[in-house]
């Protein structure tokens, strides 16, 4: 059994102690494919630098809503550059999130918009950070049509967002969050069908329980698939399974390893 962990943040400072240890451990313990996310310009450069010394990691490459002090034409210049990079397989994560910034709201679309717009370009998938924004983020995926779709990363448990999401052709994406004991994530994980789900862990954040708290990795992106298939009543080779084969489908990556 192999799994992808479709989110994680290797080029987080907390793993700069023990990153490549971690790195290969995650490999070891059969989790044989990972997706570096960056989420401003230091980041992304970084998430490429981590992808490339390790051939099972992928990469993308964007600026999140949470670091808007990155945007400038100059950025997303510098953005457009790294979405030509071999290593990197998807914009993001990109989005809104009015939990945390509410005062900018037009500039956070703004952004967003810019950077489907390199998506499209470079025919890549988008990785969508979205927080208390559901309906502005469906109407801009309405309005600007992304060809090779992508993916709600940490989905809130939106059943109206996940219903839209599907519908417009996303894939939908589960952390650690659905083992949190107050998260009642049943219905929202029944909602998505087998080929449309993927795993992640976000680490280092978004410990599932029981390790809630603590640094996360890749690893525990098992733990993830084993709520799935608790909630779906299927065997985890099936999650482990789909998830594998539906996060190399909209990455456009080879399923086979070389
Ligand atoms: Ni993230």
């Amino acid at each position: 059994m192999e799994f992808f962990d479709s989110h994680s943040h290797y080029n987080d400072e907390s793993f700069d102690e023990d990153r490549n240890q971690i790195i290969q451990q995650t490999f070891d313990e059969d989790v044989t494919r990972v997706m570096c996310i960056g989420y401003n310009v230091e980041k992304s450069m970084k998430a490429i630098e981590i992808a490339e010394k390790h051939e099972f990691i992928y990469a993308s490459c964007g600026i999140s809503p949470n670091d808007i002090e990155d945007y400038s034409e100059e950025n997303l210049f510098k953005i457009e550059e790294m979405s030509k990079n071999k290593k990197i397989v998807a914009i993001g994560e990109i989005g809104l999130d009015y939990y945390w910034n509410k005062e900018n709201k037009d500039k956070q679309k703004e952004l967003f918009i810019k950077q489907i717009d390199i998506a499209n370009k470079y025919n890549k998938p988008i990785i969508i950070h979205t927080r208390e924004a559901v309906m502005d983020t469906i109407n801009i995926l309405k309005e600007h049509p992304v060809k090779n779709t992508g993916i709600f990363h940490c989905c809130p448990l939106n059943q109206e967002l996940i219903k839209e999401g599907l519908k417009l052709g996303y894939y939908i994406s589960f952390t650690g969050v659905i083992t949190f004991k107050n998260a009642k994530p049943e219905e929202a994980v029944k909602l998505v069908p087998l080929d449309r789900i993927l795993i992640e862990t976000d680490s280092p954040y978004m410990s599932p329980e029981p390790l809630r708290g603590k640094r996360n990795s890749s690893i525990n992106v098992k733990i993830v698939a084993k709520k799935i298939a608790e909630i779906k009543g299927i065997p985890i080779e099936d999650v482990a399974n789909a998830t594998y084969n539906n996060a190399n489908n909209v990455f456009r990556i080879k399923n086979k390893r070389t």
